[in-house]
């Protein structure tokens, strides 16, 4: 049999059994499904009858916008600009040393997505979305003041049902994380740490780590999905010496591309599907019908036959790419979420989960004259127009070796901790719910490593969804992933492993922030927890997921309070 209709089946039965099981009071406070919640929600894109108990009217009375239909490649790609400014501010903690300063304001604004469009409504933190690109250098801290300045309503389908989404709280809030970047933890974005309309905060990043792609966006408690999918995030680069010294591509010839897809209704504005019942729109995932890069429908990038240096970043909510060039070119990655790899990794394919990043080099040189698409399997994104001038300068030579990355033995572990991703059905609502290790996130605090030490944290997937998973604060390395026996451990609590460990692949072989866990599959990853003290987050990046307690926080302790 087919094995993805052998997949359908087991859900289905799966969910039957439980349901039973359920109704005869067999199981807890809690049943553990383990795999996806409704097999129909991957193909509920823009179907016109979400749900069998839908309240909405058959024919929408705001008709959806049918992407097939548009032009393509008509709109040049937007390269966001960069947060210029000269204004200098007294550091918090060092006396007498002046750092850049910043305000960046969110608001609502208005912006093309498409020639035939008329402007979507968004809100950003600059005047499109991607906002405005952030430059930091290693070593020289940045204050950032956040201002909110959005509108007091949300323009998307809240769901007071969440955790920390209640009535009784300001329907906008926000909390600014930058993902990716070790910041003490007043300055990370807590997610209830909010901010609501007319309010600011002034965050520090001290910038002690290596150059790096990192990104920045909200995440505000309970409507973080709902805020980046208006529009805000960002990139957010960190340059050091170890960088420059390689003469990478620059200027014109680095591109940050952030990809993201949607939904829009045929007069341009942004459409957020729902559940259908609305005191619970909540969906458990979302896989737009249009695919945006730098916030622009099938834009294209007009290049030099020359290396360039693409950086490449999944800001969706939840679909994962698989990346290739429609003309079967190659490419090579030289860094992670976390910066350079030993050495550049040659591609034809690559898939990135939502946050992740690749930097990549893409060499044009023996292109001069073709078009070609950046694509999604066979969904055309981008269409890069090669000129036909060979530019007189000297071709830039693709280094050999990046940087040397030290891999952490198992033995630094001082502990290992050992975490189920799991989806739910909640026995009340009958909504399914996706948890870490059975723990909501209003639950004390469980995970306390001490700042300084290392520890395994391996992550039993019993889904069958990539959930991929990320820890605020620190910089980790994949150990391996490896297949165990999900019907025994779910069913008889016994655990089997069914295969060997899968070394990371070749462009995992670096340092990395968010790492896709594979279904049925146990994926151990080895992390330094250095940095600060105090209380950060770790979640799932599937933001639906994580709005519905798929989401955890995490503290680390000074030396000797450890648990
Ligand atoms: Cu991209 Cu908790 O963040
Ligand atoms: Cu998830």
């Amino acid at each position: 049999m087919d094995p993805s209709r052998r997949t359908l089946l087991l859900r289905g039965a799966k969910l039957m059994a439980t349901a039973a099981a359920s109704q005869a009071g067999l199981l807890g406070n809690i049943n553990l499904l383990g795999q996806s919640q409704m097999p129909a929600m991957a193909g509920m894109q823009h179907t016109e009858a979400p749900a069998s108990n839908a309240v909405r009217p058959a024919v929408p009375a705001r008709p959806w916008l049918h992407p097939e239909r548009l032009a393509r490649f008509v709109d040049p790609l937007p390269v966001p600009q960069t947060l210029a400014g000269t204004e200098t501010r007294p550091h918090p903690q060092e006396p007498g040393r002046q750092i850049p300063y910043h305000r960046v304001v969110m608001r609502r604004v208005e912006t093309k997505v498409h020639r035939d469009l008329a402007p979507c409504s968004v809100w950003s933190y600059g005047t499109s979305a991607p906002g405005p690109t952030i430059e930091a250098r290693k070593g020289q801290p940045m204050m950032i003041e956040w201002v909110n300045n959005l509108p007091t309503q949300h323009f998307l389908p809240i769901d007071h049902n969440l955790c920390g989404a209640g009535k009784d709280i300001p329907d906008v809030r926000t909390a600014v994380h930058v993902h990716g970047a070790c910041v003490p933890p007043e300055s990370d974005g807590y997610p209830e740490d909010w901010q609501k309309s007319g309010e600011s905060l002034s965050a520090l990043y001290p910038m002690h780590q290596d150059a790096a792609t990192l990104w920045y966006h909200d995440h505000a408690m309970g409507i973080e999905r709902l805020n980046q999918y208006a529009g805000l995030y960002g990139f957010f680069l960190i340059r050091d010496e170890q960088e420059d010294a390689l003469n990478l591509p620059r200027g014109q010839y680095e591109i940050p591309i952030a990809i993201a897809d949607r939904f829009f209704y045929a007069d341009g504005q942004l459409h957020y599907p729902d559940s259908g019942d609305p005191e619970a729109p909540w969906i458990p995932e979302i896989y737009g019908d249009v695919i945006l890069a730098n916030g622009v429908i099938f834009p294209y990038l007009a290049v030099e036959p020359r290396l360039y240096r693409i950086r490449l970043l999944n800001s969706s909510n939840s679909r994962a790419y698989r990346f290739t060039l429609s003309n079967g070119h190659t490419f090579h990655q030289i860094g992670t979420d976390q910066g350079l790899l030993p050495a550049p990794v040659e591609l034809k394919e690559l898939m990135l989960s939502p946050a992740e990043r690749a930097d990549l080099l893409i060499d044009f040189s023996s292109l001069a004259g073709t078009e070609f698409t950046l694509q999604d399997e066979v969904r055309s994104i981008l269409q890069f127009r090669v000129g036909a001038a060979e530019s007189p300068s000297k071709p830039i030579a693709m280094p050999a070796i990046l940087r040397k990355i030290d891999f952490i033995p198992e033995s630094a572990a001082v502990r290992t901790r050992t975490f189920t991703l799991n989806e739910y059905m909640h026995p009340q609502s009958r909504i399914m719910l996706m948890l870490l290790n059975g723990q909501y996130w209003h639950e004390p605090v469980t995970e306390k490593p001490e700042l300084g030490s290392t520890e395994i944290w391996s992550f039993i997937n019993t889904t069958q969804d990539i959930h991929p998973i990320h820890l605020h604060l620190v910089r980790f390395q994949l150990l391996d992933r490896r297949p165990f026996d999900v019907d025994d451990f779910l069913n008889y609590k016994k655990f089997e492993y069914i295969g060997h460990g899968a070394p990371p692949e070749p462009n995992e072989r670096g340092w990395k922030d968010t790492i896709k866990t594979y279904p049925e599959t146990v994926t151990r990853i080895i992390v330094p927890f250095t940095g600060y003290a105090g209380r950060y987050v770790w979640h799932c990046h599937l933001l639906e997921h994580a709005a519905n307690e798929m989401m955890r926080p995490f503290e680390v302790v000074a030396p000797s309070k450890s648990a």
